[in-house]
């Protein structure tokens, strides 16, 4: 008999069908996030779980899975819906998505970074309106991308990909990290190694690339913005959290930084506000990942993870609790 597993999201077919072959799958029914209860219950019995990153996975889910439980494989690279410690506890595994994602994201902060300086969504909602009368020297005058600098906030794999991006338009490169990265990968995309408050005061973009971990909640708040230059940008397409956004608002409002581009929310799917009332504010719903080919690749991670576990018995490679194995 296949092992069972409860995936809580139907994902792209080219995914499904990897799972559907390999286990007996039972997935939520409705095209919409689970509530609490019907998680526990969907959990209940699994021997693996394929969760989402709106799904949060801590011991109560665990318990109500059962002692059969083997591994929870997340559907994200981002995992700060697991409580670690309780599948650790349990001796589950648990797993993640990573690499597949990496230049999907870039590409989306790149994009997010273009059109809030080019005031791109603003000038497409004149243009579809019927505004457009003819051209003008100061219609939708924005910022310059090209010969700027690009303050990357997080040097791991995305953090990377985006100072690849922007060696391609000229942009000077500062970032920050726990440590500098090796002499021929700075070298290689001209990126400089300084702390947080250098590259609040010189850069003109700052993107978001940090994990969210209880050091980086509201790792840029109001004592932040004000160091940044008043017509600096703020990319954010990490987590929501990262950013206190109460403060960005005040920031914005009281003109101390000139736009933010988001695909994150602190309070998701909840917008504050005042952030939707703002030309300077580009927002989207969370699509850094968003492009069929990558949302495929993901399945596929989540789902060598439960084969190697369910059907091989063998450690998953994208392990994040590896302690289990002692
Ligand atoms: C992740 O994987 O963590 C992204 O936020 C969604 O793909």
């Amino acid at each position: 008999m296949k092992p069972a597993i409860f995936v809580t999201r139907r994902l792209p077919e080219g995914a499904m069908r990897v799972l559907e072959e390999n286990f007996n799958v039972t997935c939520n029914p409705h095209d919409r996030v689970l509530s609490r209860e019907e998680l526990l219950a969907g959990a209940k019995g699994a021997d693996g779980l394929l969760p989402l990153l709106t799904d949060r996975i801590d011991g109560e889910v665990l318990e109500a899975a059962g002692p059969q439980l083997k591994i929870v494989a997340n559907y994200a690279v981002g995992f700060n819906n697991f409580d670690l410690a309780a599948g650790t506890a349990r001796k589950i595994p648990m797993t993640n998505t990573p690499g597949v994602l990496t230049d999907t994201t870039a590409d989306l902060a790149m994009a997010l970074l273009l059109a809030v300086a080019r005031r791109v969504v603003p000038a497409d909602v004149y243009a579809r309106a019927g505004k457009y009368q003819g051209w003008a020297p100061l219609l939708f005058v924005g910022s310059d991308v090209h010969h700027k600098t690009l303050g990357i906030m997080g040097f791991g794999r995305i953090g990377y990909a985006m100072a690849r991006r922007a060696a391609g338009f000229d942009m000077r490169v500062l970032y920050t990290d726990a440590q500098p990265a090796k002499p021929e990968i700075e070298r290689e995309v001209n990126a400089k190694f300084v702390d947080k408050d250098t590259l609040l005061k010189e850069a003109d973009f700052i993107t978001l690339h940090v994990p969210l971990t209880p050091e980086t909640r509201h790792y840029l708040k109001a004592r932040d913005f004000a160091l940044m230059k008043p017509e600096a940008y703020v990319i954010n397409t990490a987590r929501g959290e990262v950013i206190n956004e109460q403060d960005l608002a005040d920031a914005l409002k009281a003109g101390q930084i000139g736009g933010a581009a988001l695909d994150v929310f602190e309070h998701e799917p909840k917008i504050h506000p005042d952030l939707l009332g703002m030309e300077n504010v580009v927002v989207l719903p969370h699509i850094a990942s968003a492009s069929i080919e990558t949302r495929t690749k993901m399945g596929l991670i989540s789902a060598e993870n439960l084969i190697a576990v369910l059907l091989r018995g063998q450690r998953p490679p994208n392990l994040l609790n590896p302690e289990i194995y002692g």
